[in-house]
């Protein structure tokens, strides 16, 4: 038998727990990780699981997609991967699970994704693919993929590199830094600068190894090629980040970034552009990560039922130094 102290003190913990599980079910009902549904405001919910940090082009992308979802009234369902594609698998089935109605993604590699796109195609969500593609047989699993063209990127870089050592009697070394192992701007960097550089044999690359996309990963391969390589005359990097960290071990070992090794980087950021400017880079082809504005629409057109293209190639160009000090005052990201 309760006396009446024990069933009053019963009672307080009843209504403590009823209000810690009320208090919980609310907050799971914004949670884009626990499987709710979404409110249904008559809002589009666009699921997005993007790459991860790794450089200041995923930053500005990042910010392009967040800003570009508020001004088009869309309700964004963002997830940062942190570069596994584990997590961006899991991601997407959240976002399944959530019935987004479009989702959207970053791939970290191109390879593995058959599965999962097949699951959202089955349950209904159309899939639209950005910045980066995947290697799957059936297009039917994305509706459209809006990026860059990057074996062109490479093709260009090795192209003006051709251009600047036609004068070269001898070997010209090159160094390489990889993106991220099995992406696709990873991939077909290399191929387009491989392909363009064939046209003169003095040109070859004497070792190429992957720094992640990031700065310390640019830094600390740079640093084992300068141990490595007495002679190094030029460093093509998959990004600007990776150079801007060669950069360091460059000056590091006594030598003159852009005169004495000539430095190709990709992306056109600012603090790439900055180095440009100030002659330690000596050509950059650009990759813009301002993709937001055209995801949007993109996401109402294909809500809507509108056919859209296949592929939606971005506009870019490449930045000499002068151009490069010209642009600068306007750059956005
Ligand atoms: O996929 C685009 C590439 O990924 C950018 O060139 C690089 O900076 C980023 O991390």
């Amino acid at each position: 038998m309760l006396t009446m102290g024990k069933a009053i003190t019963r009672r307080r913990a009843v209504a403590v727990l009823t209000a810690t599980l009320l208090a919980t079910g609310m907050a799971a009902c914004g949670n884009s990780d626990t499987g709710e549904q979404p409110a249904d405001d008559g809002k589009l919910t666009l699921g997005f699981s993007q790459v991860g940090a790794e450089s200041g082009w995923r930053t500005a992308n990042t910010n392009s997609i967040k800003e570009s979802a508020t001004a088009a009234g869309i309700e964004l369902k963002f997830d940062d991967a942190q570069g596994k594609q584990e997590n961006q698998i899991t991601a997407i089935r959240n976002f399944i699970q959530q019935k987004v109605d479009v989702i959207a993604f970053s791939p970290v590699v191109s390879s593995g994704w058959d599965t999962v796109l097949k699951e959202a195609k089955d349950a209904g969500i159309p899939v639209i693919l950005t910045d980066r593609s995947v290697d799957s047989a059936d297009k039917s699993l994305y509706k459209t993929f809006i990026g860059s063209d990057f074996v062109k990127e490479g093709r260009l870089s090795g192209e003006w590199l051709v251009n600047e050592m036609k004068a070269a009697t001898g070997p010209v070394n090159i160094v390489e830094l990889q993106g991220t192992t099995g992406s696709a701007p990873a991939n077909d960097r290399k191929k387009g600068f491989g392909d363009a550089i064939a046209a003169n044999p003095n040109l070859k690359i004497i070792a190429s190894q992957t720094g992640e996309f990031t700065r310390a990963g640019g830094k600390a391969v740079m640093e084992q090629f300068l141990k490595a390589n007495p002679k190094i005359d030029v460093l093509f990097a998959h990004n600007d980040d990776m150079g801007l960290g060669a950069l360091e071990a460059i000056t590091a070992a006594g030598k003159v970034p852009g005169k004495d090794i000539k430095i190709i980087t990709i992306d056109a950021v600012k603090d790439g552009m900055q180095a440009l400017a100030d002659g330690k880079f000596n050509f950059i082809a650009e990759c813009s990560p301002l993709l937001g504005p055209q995801l949007m629409d993109l996401v109402k057109k294909v809500k809507a039922g509108e056919t859209i293209p296949q592929r939606i190639e971005t506009e870019e160009g490449t930045f000499t130094p002068e151009q490069a000090k010209a642009a600068l005052p306007n750059r956005k990201y």
